[in-house]
């Protein structure tokens, strides 16, 4: 059964944006441009605010026509939907017989594809986007590309055991290069070479410059990414010496760069939202006003950097209720260590730390607050993926379920409160629940095997999944969030062609009863890639 849900959720969610919309006039201050610009907290596009929905299809360049393209597009518009983030990247080690590449990263060499199987392909993407009133958010590079050897495709193992099935190239979102394959191919080790090496960082700002200004007119650029997830680390390991400063450093140089060869578009980091309270800042914010002695009844406070005092003191209030609640509805988990009769400290309440945990603490070599206040950073981005990352320890007196909403409303929450201590407008660029019908087809983005696809537990209810989106959607717009893009679109009916993406009788990790995923057969039409998130629209 295809998942479809999502899109009456997404109705809503679009029709809360409207009303919003229609209750704020139209602001003159930045003029009228054609291109997105912020003012303050809110993106402006022809002299109105603009607040969206949109969605993820990383794949959109390496569908097989024009027409596919345009189908999807226009689908993707048919919802509502505003905005969709792509890959304006795809990097190869050596020339595919078949499919779309755009740049070939080899020995330490570069070499750009402008050709119909290149850049030409993102051409027609971006001009069937305009034409379809869509923004496009173009992400320059990934953090992620998991592959042991420099074979192309990715293997993986399928549901019911041991059948390894090679997917064809790009189609997982971490099959497309990235950091990683630039390390490899210029002969290096670590991960964050990528941010360091004089060479590579070169090689990228060649790469990022031919994108650039192939669009720099285009008024369907939403925002230059500068990479999807940045961090010290992936597959390759990190160096000794990669802190948050060498990823807000990196940042600083090539948003800089961009601004330098492109005035028209805004630029983002595409960074998950990892936050390191207590790191010193390469960029501090400046030191906030003298409080007023009294504040008219209404007017906002000043809103503050999230602390580690606050992130614990939060928690522990959040935990005390909680509790209270269980123990009076009777559905306090007995998960806990027996006193005299009373369920009482149970194993993760003791390790209740005064630590803020690995999402805050700057573990992964990224202080998003950092990088937020560069000033060639237009807005801030975070992502929000309960199966993957960890943004809170459990409550014990809570569901695993609800300890995974509430995680991501007070990430959320979090995020919303960091961008406002800025005065930047702020997304969610990526967000997603594995459901059960979706399990069998879920890899990490760190990963090329389905680690549940064996597991039929594995994943939420459509129900789950339908309250938790609908939890995250409305604190978003209740907090002020300026974009939300789900992640990811799913599209059918796409013209199968052997040797591409989009291959006769590929439907998914999981193989069908008529297919073992890479068999051919002659059906010519195919689905679009999963990484186990998929909707499917009209
Ligand atoms: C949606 O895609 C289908 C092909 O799957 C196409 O026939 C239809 O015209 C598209 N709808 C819109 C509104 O573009
Ligand atoms: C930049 O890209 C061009 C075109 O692909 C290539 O010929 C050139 O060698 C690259 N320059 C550097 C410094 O990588
Ligand atoms: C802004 O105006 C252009 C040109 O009229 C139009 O194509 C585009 O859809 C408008 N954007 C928004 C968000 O209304
Ligand atoms: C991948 O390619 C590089 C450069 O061509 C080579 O040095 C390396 O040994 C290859 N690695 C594997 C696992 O084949
Ligand atoms: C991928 O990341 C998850 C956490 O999201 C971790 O548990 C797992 O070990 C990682 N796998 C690999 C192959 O790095
Ligand atoms: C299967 O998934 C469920 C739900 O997430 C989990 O509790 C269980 O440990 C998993 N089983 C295996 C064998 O991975
Ligand atoms: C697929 O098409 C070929 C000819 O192009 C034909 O020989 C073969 O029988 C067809 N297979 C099926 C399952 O229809």
């Amino acid at each position: 059964m295809k998942d479809r849900r999502w899109f009456t959720l997404w109705g809503l969610a679009a029709l809360l944006l409207s009303g919003l919309a229609i209750a704020t006039p139209p602001t003159a201050k930045r003029g009228s441009s054609q291109f997105v610009q912020t003012d303050g907290a809110s993106f402006i596009v022809n002299g109105s605010k603009f607040r969206y929905v949109g969605t993820n299809a990383y794949w959109l360049p390496v569908l097989n026509t024009e027409q596919d393209i345009w189908n999807t597009l226009g689908n993707i518009s048919a919802i509502g939907a505003k905005v969709v983030r792509l890959w304006a990247f795809n990097d190869v080690t050596t020339t595919p017989s078949d499919g779309t590449w755009f740049q070939l990263v080899q020995n330490g060499k570069v070499s750009i594809n402008d050709g119909p199987n290149g850049l030409q392909k993102l051409d027609t993407v971006i001009q069937m986007a305009e034409q379809h009133g869509l923004y496009v958010i173009m992400t320059l590079t990934n953090n992620w590309y998991p592959t042991a050897s420099n074979s192309t495709g990715s293997s993986l193992q399928a549901r019911g055991g041991t059948t390894e099935i090679t997917l064809p190239r790009n189609y997982l979102s971490n099959d497309y290069g990235g950091m990683d394959l630039y390390v490899r191919q210029f002969g290096l080790q670590y991960h964050d070479q990528f941010y360091t090496d004089e060479k590579i960082v070169k090689a990228f700002k060649n790469f990022t410059s031919q994108v650039v200004t192939r669009y720099v007119n285009s008024p369907a650029v939403f925002s230059w990414e500068l990479a999807n997830d940045p961090r010290c680390s992936s597959t390759l390991p990190m160096s000794g010496s990669c802190t948050t400063e060498t990823i807000t450093q990196w940042h600083a140089t090539m948003a800089a760069y961009i601004r330098s060869i492109d005035p028209n578009h805004l630029i983002s980091s595409g960074n998950q939202g990892y936050m390191c309270t207590d790191c010193a800042k390469l960029y501090p914010l400046n030191p906030a006003p003298a409080p007023q002695p009294s504040p008219a009844p209404g007017s906002k406070k000043r809103s503050v950097p999230v602390s580690s005092e606050q992130i614990l003191r939060k928690r522990a209030e959040s935990r005390r209720l909680n509790r209270r609640a269980a123990k009076l509805a009777g559905k306090l988990k007995e998960d806990g260590i027996r006193v005299r009769g009373r369920w009482a400290a149970t194993a993760t309440r003791r390790q209740q730390s005064q630590e803020v945990g690995t999402a805050y603490d700057g573990s992964y070599g990224v202080d998003s607050q950092d990088i937020l206040n560069i000033p060639d950073i237009s807005f801030g981005t975070f992502q929000l993926f309960p199966d993957q990352d960890t943004y809170a320890a459990s409550d014990p007196s809570l569901s695993s379920y609800q300890n995974m909403v509430n995680s991501g409303v007070d990430w959320i929450t979090n995020q919303a409160q960091s961008a406002a201590a800025v005065g930047k407008p702020l997304i969610m660029t990526a967000f997603g629940l594995v459901t059960q019908s979706n399990a069998a087809d879920f890899v990490p983005f760190n990963m090329t095997t389905a680690p549940y696809a064996t597991n039929t537990s594995y994943g939420a209810t459509n129900q789950e999944q339908t309250d938790a989106y609908s939890t995250w959607l409305s604190t978003s717009v209740s907090l002020n969030l300026a974009g939300m893009i789900q992640y990811q679109w799913g599209q059918e009916s796409l013209t199968a062609e052997t040797g591409t993406t989009i291959s006769p009788g590929v439907t998914g990790i999981t193989p069908s009863s008529d297919s073992t995923g890479t068999s051919q057969s002659n059906d010519t039409t195919g689905v679009s890639p999963n990484d186990g998130y998929s909707s499917y629209g009209t």
